[in-house]
């Protein structure tokens, strides 16, 4: 063959490729509403910066008839590009091959991007729709998955990782997700399970549906497996693009800082009366965030998930921090189970990639009551205090209202390390609330009155009396336990002052193998 024969059968190679698993497989995927693993890419990398990596790679499988099976790319499209001009690490499954389930040489793809992130010191963003492992590689695939579990565990904290979950995603191939920093399904089109419908009905008895065990909408409210839960593909592919912004390409690098056009000492003087007058009163602390931040923009995380706690990316004066609220019109933003695993993780993901954590604290405790005891609240809200006691990243803490017991220890206080602890003159930073203490402190008393007249009375005084003396930030600024206190107005420019006099923080903790978080 000569030299133009060669280039010819390199672009018919390249165009064959292309193809995955045929024009009609192509067309059954966009008729289920998905695009392509190439179209994928093409979306949400910068334009013309995908360089792919073994296009020409094949199954090695005999058994089954799959000798004369030959797809080139083996189901999985590999490579890097850009994304707003930063390195990153992809892989794509393709379903219209083999249903994009796992093979040995597919497995061998993905670990191949994924060593060289590590080398480079880029994210690694993988793109799910696959039936699983390839049924006819039996134990070649399973040995694949696992390979690519170590690759994630050895990766986090090193790089971020993200998942797009965008079709099928079931048994054993949920975990490769499940150990990256951040998942997002696709309303309607993905799913997520370790076992499925059938194998449910066959071993438990429960029927139920692909939708109601495993839908994006499912684990983006019930279980919180999924992080974000897009309407669609083209949005869940913006939202990484977007999600990136926030990040560092890896632990030794800080996030990346932006123009700021939004002014620094923006007063904002509804923050003045944000707070209701009465305590059992609430307010949407969402309202807060958006006026402190950089021009409102505000990357929530877990949207549909422990609504009681949010937390999210934002930047100030350009700077991303992680920022997490108790949210008092959900439960009273109480710290329950789910809350503290969600607050938790997200603090853990913003220390290891450098991000400050900024906290807004209005938090009556933790919640009572034996769901949440048999549970294991214990457990799950040490998490809590665990993720910020570890923490070496500027930390600032605003107490907006109620900090109570046990919880005001939890969020970020200063014995947790809190480089830099406010209140607002609303803030009551008390062992609990009033109407508890006064049920405990005047027990014997309260029994003896029999009058309800006069018990209420003598409730009234006693919560009055017990308020005015710690319900208010003082006692704790008096001994140091808080930094200052401030208007609520001028929150926007102390966080970013203290945010830059933080920047050049180092803080260490005592070497060791690793820790021991009460998983
Ligand atoms: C080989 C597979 C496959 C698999 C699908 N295909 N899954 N081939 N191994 N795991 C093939 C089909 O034979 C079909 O080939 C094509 O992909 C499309 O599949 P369909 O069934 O036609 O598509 P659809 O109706 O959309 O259903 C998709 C599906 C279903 C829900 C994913 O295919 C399915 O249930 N697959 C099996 C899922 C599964 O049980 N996987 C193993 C899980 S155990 P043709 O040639 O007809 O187009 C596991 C262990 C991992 O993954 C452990 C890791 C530790």
């Amino acid at each position: 063959m000569d030299n133009q024969g060669k280039l010819k059968e390199l672009i018919e190679l390249r165009e064959k490729a292309k193809l995955g698993g045929g024009e009609k497989r192509i067309k059954d995927q966009h008729n289920k509403g998905k695009f392509t693993a190439r179209e994928r890419i093409e979306i949400l990398l910068d334009e013309g910066s995908f360089e792919e990596f073994d296009m020409f790679v094949t199954h090695r499988c005999k058994d089954f008839g799959l000798a004369d099976k030959q797809y080139l790319s083996d189901g999985v499209i590999t490579g890097h590009g850009t994304i707003d001009g930063r390195v990153v690490y992809i892989f794509s499954q393709d379903f219209t091959v083999f249903g994009g389930s796992l093979s040995e040489t597919f497995a061998k793809k993905i670990c191949k991007v994924m060593d060289q992130a590590m080398k480079v010191g880029a994210p690694v963003i993988g793109i799910n729709d696959s039936g699983g492992a390839r049924i006819q590689e039996g134990v070649h695939s399973l040995a694949g998955y696992a390979e690519i579990f170590e690759r994630n565990i050895l990766a986090s904290g090193v790089v971020p990782q993200i998942s797009a979950v965008f079709g099928p995603c079931a048994g054993g191939a949920v975990y490769s997700p499940a150990l990256t920093d951040f998942i997002i399904m696709s309303d309607k089109t993905s799913h997520m399970f370790v076992t499925g419908p059938k194998v449910t009905k066959a071993v438990t008895g429960e029927s139920i549906t692909t939708e109601d065990l495993g839908s994006a909408s499912v684990h983006g409210s019930k279980s919180g497996v999924t992080h974000f839960v897009a309407d669609n593909e083209e949005e869940g592919l913006m939202l990484i693009r977007k999600l990136l912004c926030y990040m560092p390409q890896n632990n030794l690098e800080d996030p990346p800082q932006t123009e700021c056009n939004d002014p620094i000492d923006r007063l904002e003087d509804s923050l003045n009366e944000i707070i209701p007058e009465k305590t059992s009163q609430s307010y949407d602390v969402k309202d807060v965030i958006y006026s402190i931040i950089d021009n409102g923009e505000f990357l929530e995380v877990h949207r549909r998930w422990a609504k009681n706690i949010v937390v999210g990316f934002a930047k100030f004066d350009g700077m991303p921090v992680g920022i997490v609220a108790n949210q008092p019109i959900f439960l009273a933003g109480v710290l329950d189970i789910n809350a503290s695993k969600k607050a938790a993780r997200f603090v853990r993901f913003c220390d290891a990639f450098n991000i400050p954590v900024v906290t807004l604290v209005d938090v009556p405790g933790f919640l009572p009551g034996s769901a949440q005891e048999y549970e294991g609240i214990i457990t799950n809200g040490a998490k809590l205090m665990f993720a910020y006691g570890e923490a070496t990243v500027p930390k600032i803490t605003i107490t907006l209202r109620k900090s109570y017991g046990g919880a005001h220890c939890v969020m970020s206080s200063k014995q947790l390390k809190g480089d830099l602890n406010y209140a607002w003159p609303t803030a009551e930073i008390a062992v609990m609330g009033s109407q508890g203490a006064v049920e405990i402190l005047h027990g014997k008393k309260l029994k003896e009155l029999t009058d309800p007249e006069e018990r209420s009375k003598f409730i009234a005084e006693k919560e009055s009396e017990y308020r005015m003396k710690f319900a208010n930030p003082y006692q704790a600024a008096k001994f140091g336990y808080i930094d200052d206190v401030i208007e609520p107005r001028n929150t926007r420019f102390r966080i970013i002052r203290g945010l830059k006099t933080l920047g050049t923080k180092k803080d260490i903790n005592p070497m060791k193998k690793h820790s021991n978080i009460p998983l």
